[in-house]
């Protein structure tokens, strides 16, 4: 028999009843109903029905055979379903095949979970049988999705100019950014790579060379603490064009995204996005990365409060913090204990406490009501836009902490309160961020992108005297409070990339030690150039709706950076580390 299929089974329709099909794919389930057989088949496109009848018993034989997941080739013939019996839940719900021959490829062990969408399993036994959580169409529709991204990333960049060019995956470990992966070099006893966190430096010397309009879909290596969002090698959309300014990167990247979004989801997308700069963004949200699908914005009642009679706000803004609040519109009714869960949830973030006020038709409710004048309190719920109903919580402290604490809770509530359903994309620009950043513990200057990203034009002078102060040119896309992408103009000026490496604490032979061929490549023409970079796996997160970037990977490590599937990391046999001259202080 023909053993490979003609068409898949999940593109069958009434437009193929009378045809003689050939079909290959997997048993999803089989019922039997004396004498009739029932497989649902399945492979990549869907599912469709086969039905075997005992009247035909060689087949009948092979079918009662059949067990989940057993992989089989039907051959048979397009039949209308009866009326009563159509799948309107089904794609080919109206149709199913009867089969005629039908062969056993391979049988199946019963699978250690149902391979359906929605069943809850423990996700180290999906990540141990990834091949099988792969199998439900959900997570099949993932990788679908990733695919699309990808191609329409390509066509995109591709008719805008940008070439494709693979950079190292063997390089050099620099300072600065996460810890590296190392790669110990035989040849080089002693010598390590370091796999690329980024192919940044790469697609610089690339606009060094001319390369002009540069991309890559580039995996990066980076051994960091892993959360939902974070994986120790992930994905980017790598980059970088020369001769361009902020304003025409901001854009072509506006106009790349609104390509994808419509390619992939069919959805438009409002373009220019919105922007704020980052001092905004803290202020107004507490967070570099604002979810702003809904409201709840931080407020500053400092001002309002500096005279009142309570020792927690009074204390916080005599040492120079702050007294911020936000409006939990609705939450009047909250108990007691939810108030102290609220309470935990902000200490999370460095909150020592929080102060809350009902408001209520008569006027205020709280304990602390009585340390302030009627007028104080008035301005309390004016700044906040309190009405009866509202609850107010407020953070005193430095204005860092407050930020923190209040733009957790605000996202905290906003969950508790259903206010992100419904809601589409909301993409926001965040700009001007601070250059450098003072590390309390290393007693210095740290860069906030990295060290490569310029200072905007008027602060050039600033980075020699007042640092901090210092703004760069550098912006992150957010979408739906996600970082989705970052990137920023670059410094292409050996003197100042020179004088940033100072800054940072190195010395003049650090820096040539460490970034000498980049120093150097700035002295033979490199022209002024800027780029981004986008987390593919976050893009795919949000676009495919899902929580956790693991079920964007098709094989994807646990938070401890581990492969349940092949059990990496493992150690390595004596010889192999002989042959690298390298021995362990501690045997694994
Ligand atoms: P950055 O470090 O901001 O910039 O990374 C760019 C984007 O990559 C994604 N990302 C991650 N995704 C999954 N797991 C991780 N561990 C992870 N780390 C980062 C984020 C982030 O916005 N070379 C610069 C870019 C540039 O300046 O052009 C860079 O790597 O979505
Ligand atoms: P206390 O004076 O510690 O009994 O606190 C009285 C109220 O003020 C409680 O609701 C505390 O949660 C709250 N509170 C204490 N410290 C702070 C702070 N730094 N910011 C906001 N509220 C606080």
């Amino acid at each position: 028999m023909g053993q490979f299929r003609d068409i898949y089974c999940g593109d069958l329709r009434s437009g193929h009843i009378g045809k003689i099909v050939t079909l290959n794919g997997w048993v999803q389930r089989r019922r039997d109903h004396g004498g009739l057989i029932f497989i649902d088949l399945r492979d990549r496109s869907g599912i469709v029905q086969v039905v075997v009848n005992s009247q035909t018993p060689v087949v009948f034989a092979v079918a009662e055979q059949v067990r989940g997941e057993y992989v089989l080739t039907v051959q048979g013939r397009v039949v209308a379903r009866a009326p009563e019996t159509v799948n309107p839940k089904l794609a080919t719900g109206e149709v199913e095949v009867l089969s005629e021959k039908l062969e056993i490829l391979n049988r199946a062990k019963t699978p250690p979970f149902y391979l359906e969408d929605g069943v809850d399993v423990d996700e180290n036994v999906r990540l141990k049988y990834r091949y099988l959580d792969l199998r439900r169409p959900e997570m099949l529709a993932g990788l679908v999705l990733r695919h699309r991204i990808c191609k329409l990333t390509r066509d995109f960049l591709d008719k805008e100019g940008f070439l494709e060019v693979e950079t190292p995956m063997l390089t050099r470990s620099t300072p600065e950014g996460a810890r590296d992966y190392l790669v110990p070099s035989r040849l080089n006893p002693g010598a390590f790579y370091a796999l690329p966190q980024s192919p940044q430096l790469f697609k610089q010397l690339l606009m060094a060379a001319g390369a002009e309009r540069y991309f890559q879909i580039a995996r990066c290596f980076r051994d960091e603490d892993l959360r939902a969002d974070r994986q120790p090698e992930f994905t980017q959309i790598d980059i970088e064009l020369s001769f361009c300014d902020r304003e025409m990167i901001l854009a072509l990247m506006e106009k790349m995204m609104a390509f994808i979004f419509s390619g992939a989801l069919g959805e438009e997308i409002p373009v220019p996005f919105p922007r704020l700069s980052y001092r905004e963004a803290m202020e107004r949200f507490g967070s570099d990365k604002p979810d702003t699908r809904f409201g709840i914005e931080l407020k500053d009642v400092s001002q309002t409060v500096a005279e009142s009679g309570f020792n927690v706000f009074r204390q916080a803004l005599s040492t120079g913090g702050v007294v911020k609040g936000i409006n939990a519109a609705g939450c009047g009714c909250y108990s007691r204990k939810e108030i102290e869960e609220l309470t935990a949830y902000a200490a999370q973030f460095g909150a020592r406490g929080l102060a809350y006020f009902f408001v209520d038709d008569g006027g205020i409710r709280s304990p602390i009501a009585k340390f302030f004048t009627a007028a104080q309190l008035a301005g309390i719920v004016d700044r906040l836009g309190g009405r009866p109903g509202d609850l107010l919580l407020f953070v005193a402290d430095k204005a860092e902490t407050a930020h923190a604490a209040l733009g957790a809770l605000r996202q905290h509530l906003a969950a508790r309160l259903g206010l992100m359903a419904g809601k589409k994309w909301h993409f926001v620009w965040v700009i001007d961020f601070p250059l450098l950043e003072y590390d309390q513990e290393r007693q210095r200057f740290m860069a906030n992108h990295h060290p490569f990203t310029a200072p905007r034009e008027e602060d050039l002078r600033k980075l020699s005297n007042d640092p901090g102060a210092v703004l760069a040119l550098a912006y992150d896309l957010v979408l739906n409070g996600v970082e989705v992408g970052g990137g920023s103009i670059r410094i292409h000026r050996r003197e100042v990339q020179e004088l940033m490496f100072k800054q940072l604490g190195f010395t003049p032979e650090e820096a040539r030690e460490q970034f000498g061929f980049l120093l150097e490549a700035f002295e033979y023409g490199t022209p002024p150039h800027g780029g981004i970079a986008f987390g593919l796996d976050r893009l795919v997160m949000l676009l495919a709706g899902r929580q956790s970037i693991r079920d964007c990977l098709a094989f994807p490590k646990t938070a401890s950076g581990s492969c349940l599937l092949t059990g990496a990391p493992a150690p390595v046999s004596d010889q192999q580390l002989e042959e690298l001259q390298i021995r362990l202080t501690r045997k694994a």
